[in-house]
């Protein structure tokens, strides 16, 4: 038997970080996709073939027996070790421990650029694997595994990302809890800086300054978790698009300012905000951990302007789409 899954990155909209410590966020799923395989191996061990990992300036392909030599590929052992532990926590769920189980991945997300790329592979390949040993678990269950291979690899996480990858769609996320928003088209623009952070460092730094002057960084996370209920409320309220757009790109900027005030951006991060934001967008923020990675632009009117000087500002645009869709198993063959 042979499964296909396949689950989508992320966009956190707002509230990154300030999550961790069980503010508000709000995430959506977008429609890049990374694809897993599933199938018994009779060696009862598990295996793992990666084909076209994207790393910040090369494309990786890799099986497990090369990974362990090629230091190289850091980014890429990162993806190895969130395969591992995935099958690992699956394999005990099912009461399979000793069952070899090879997963063959292939994905559209760049690694280590703030777009789930590790939840998206964790929750694929929980959904996949459980399928293939006969589990029948729901996608909110699968969100919640793949929280747990998050906890057990980065150290700390809110959760978020996995559970957008597996639910799909536009979501309020707090402390484990969901709820879906309503669906709402945003004209974003995603700006990849081409270099890669490490969300496990990232969120440790800000563990480090929050320890050390909690006075001073308990308002500021206080404050994002304002902005999200205040995004929140704009994007159920019934206003029109255009006076929602300009209010959640207030929200945005505010967001921005204050991610940059905990030490999560960077100069390339900045200037991709500011030429965006100079080329039009109503917002322009930083998504996901930071240190590198992406910023995304809400560009009702100008969306290809906006791309354009992403360019220009030596970034990477990608114009995307939300996702309504989480984890899907694409085939089962037999
Ligand atoms: C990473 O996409 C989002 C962070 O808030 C970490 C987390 O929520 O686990 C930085």
């Amino acid at each position: 038997m042979r499964v296909l899954a396949s689950a989508p990155a992320k966009i956190i909209l707002f509230g990154e970080h300030s999550v961790v410590y069980g503010k508000p966020a709000i995430a959506a799923a977008i429609d890049l996709r990374t694809y897993v395989w599933a199938e018994f191996n009779d060696r009862g061990a598990i295996k793992i073939e990666a084909k076209d990992i994207r790393v910040p300036g090369l494309t990786v392909s890799f099986s497990e027996d090369e990974i362990y030599f090629e230091s190289d590929y850091g980014k890429a052992a990162e993806v190895l070790s969130y395969v591992r532990q995935a099958i690992e926590l699956v394999r005990e769920e099912a009461d399979a421990n000793g069952k070899g189980i090879t997963v063959s991945i292939t994905s559209q997300i760049p690694v280590g650029a703030g777009l789930g790329s590790s939840a998206a592979v964790a929750v694929a390949t929980i959904g996949a694997v459980s399928k293939l040993l006969g589990l029948e678990l729901t996608n909110e269950e699968i969100g919640k595994l793949g929280h747990r291979v998050e906890l057990l690899v980065q150290g700390a996480s809110s959760g978020i990302d996995p559970t957008v990858s597996a639910i799909g769609g536009f979501i309020h996320y707090e402390k484990g809890n969901f709820e879906h928003l309503p669906f709402m088209e945003l004209p974003i623009v995603v700006g990849y800086t081409g270099s890669s952070g490490s969300t496990k460092e990232l969120v440790a730094m800000v563990r480090r300054t929050y320890e050390e002057m909690p006075e001073v960084i308990e308002p500021v996370l206080i404050a994002m978790g304002k902005i999200v209920e205040k995004a929140r409320e704009v994007i159920t309220s019934d206003l029109d698009d255009e006076i929602r757009f300009v209010q959640l790109g207030r929200l945005m900027n505010i967001n921005h300012g204050l991610l940059d005030a905990l030490g999560v951006s960077t100069k390339k991060l900045s200037e991709l905000v500011y030429a965006a934001r100079v080329a039009g967008a109503i917002g322009a923020k930083i998504t996901g951990a930071g240190g590198g990675g992406c910023m995304y632009a809400l560009a009702p009117e100008n969306q290809s302007e906006v791309a354009t000087a992403i360019t220009i500002a030596g970034g990477t645009p990608m114009i995307t789409r939300i996702s309504r869709e989480g984890l899907r198993i694409e085939e089962v063959l037999p």
